[in-house]
């Protein structure tokens, strides 16, 4: 049966802790919780012990002759600390071992995730940054904070996210050691193979205002480009979402950009650019190519069109900026980021799908191309997927009758040779 270690520490969202370990139990994972000290002020041991079934300890003292403080770490598939607060993250940063969890810390083998919970001075002050800088570069996987209500009526970063969007995330990494355990390249399972790598990844379809309550939107849902986001944290990227319209949540663990047009899009992708620079740019984003010339205010009628009872408005189109051309234009002759497009195409007959990749490839300049075509409605919402991955230096990855999660690791699996071939 997988094991976690589930720890928590003491700030307010320890309750929230409550709902993480109901949901990996039912997901039928054997559970073991560690509490600090200063966890067990906001919630006590009782809750922790029945609803895991088994007994809870904070110190290496209770039950020595199991010598708790190493076999809980060696025996641990996913050590999951939610929620960490600043002083947690400085003594894991500085490796101390003053309890029972930052022991197992110490002792644990396998992925460890954190999801930070504090105020957001504290989330943003140096000393938690540098901490956390350290914990990413052992190949510890950092949750970005939630952006929200925090304790008081303030907001800002440093809420812990979603306790079935936590969950996820530590589902994804026990399958990802799965899925590298059986990869035969022999990749280290202690330590996240994307540690270090930033990435900008747009998702979602845009909407185009058309008057005040109507748009020219799209039909794409987000699961492609959710699902990257989703295999890239969960091999230690840090990942920085500009969303647009999507039917399902974002995941744990990424920095959000919310982007409603092409216009949004533009500028979001630009500043998290400039910001992060990061080593990837994923453009897989449905982004308008057209959009209402002249939005109208307020909501167009039928009485404005006058008397005639068939009347009908005429919406008079204008193109979008590409901004996959641009974000290619800018990072100009320098090596930049490696920059990600999608092509959703419909081939005609004869033609195949890999050169209308490679055509838009050096269309656009970029330097891959994920494709897949989009014949008889295929793709849009759906779960599974056929991908091309098409390079600039002509290399094509097929990804055939694949869920959207094995085909966004084909992409990663590309990307972290390209992005170790420009370090
Ligand atoms: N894209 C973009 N900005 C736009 C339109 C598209 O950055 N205004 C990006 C998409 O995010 C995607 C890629 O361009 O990564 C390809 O989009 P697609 O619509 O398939 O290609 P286009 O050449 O824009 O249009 P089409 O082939 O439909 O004429």
């Amino acid at each position: 049966m997988t094991s976690v270690v589930l720890g928590v520490t003491g700030g307010i969202a320890a309750y929230k802790a409550v709902e993480l370990l109901r949901l990996l139990r039912e997901s039928g994972i054997d559970v073991t919780v560690v509490p600090t000290q200063s966890a067990l002020r906001f919630v006590g041991e009782p809750t922790w012990s029945a609803l895991s079934g088994k007994p809870v300890a904070t110190d290496v003292w209770t039950d020595a002759h199991q010598v708790p403080h190493v076999a809980l770490g060696q025996g641990a598939d996913l050590v999951l600390i939610a929620p960490a607060t600043a002083d947690f993250l400085a003594r894991a940063a500085h490796g101390m071992a003053s309890d029972l969890l930052t022991n197992v810390l110490l002792t644990a083998r396998c992925p460890v995730i954190v999801a930070p919970a504090m105020h957001t001075e504290m989330w943003q002050h140096p000393a938690t940054s540098a901490n956390v800088a350290t914990l990413r570069a052992r190949g510890v996987i950092v949750v970005e904070p939630s952006v929200g209500r925090l304790t008081g009526t303030d907001t800002g970063p440093g809420r812990l996210p979603d306790p079935a969007r936590l969950v996820e995330l530590a589902l994804d990494v026990l399958r990802d050691q799965v899925r590298r355990t059986a990869d035969l390249t022999g990749a280290d399972l202690t330590g996240a193979d994307l540690t270090g790598v930033r990435a900008v990844v747009s998702v979602g379809g845009t909407r185009e205002p058309w008057d005040d309550v109507r748009f020219l939107g799209n039909r794409s849902s987000g699961k492609q480009g959710f699902a990257i986001v989703r295999s890239a944290l969960t091999r230690g990227a840090e990942v920085t979402v500009v969303v647009g319209h999507v039917d399902e949540p974002v995941p744990a663990g990424c920095a959000v950009i919310e982007a409603a047009t092409a216009e949004d899009m533009r500028q979001a992708m630009h500043a998290a650019v400039a910001d992060i620079d990061p080593h990837v740019v994923i453009m897989a984003a449905a982004v308008a190519d057209f959009r209402p010339a002249r939005g109208a205010t307020g909501k167009i009628t039928k009485e404005s069109l006058g008397e005639d009872p068939t009347a009908v408005p005429e919406v008079l189109l204008e193109r979008t900026t590409d901004v996959l051309v641009e974000l290619v234009s800018k990072r100009g002759s320098a090596p930049g980021p490696v920059i990600v497009g999608f092509a959703a195409e419909a081939p005609g007959e004869g033609e195949a799908l890999g050169d209308r990749a490679m055509a838009k490839l050096q269309r656009k300049g970029c330097d891959l191309v994920v494709a897949n075509a989009i014949t008889g409605g295929a793709v849009f919402g759906q779960d599974a997927t056929n991908v091309l991955i098409v390079g600039a230096d002509g290399v094509v990855t097929e990804v055939a009758n694949a869920s959207k999660a094995q085909a966004a690791h084909a992409l990663w699996d590309t990307l972290s040779r390209l992005i170790a071939a420009r370090r």
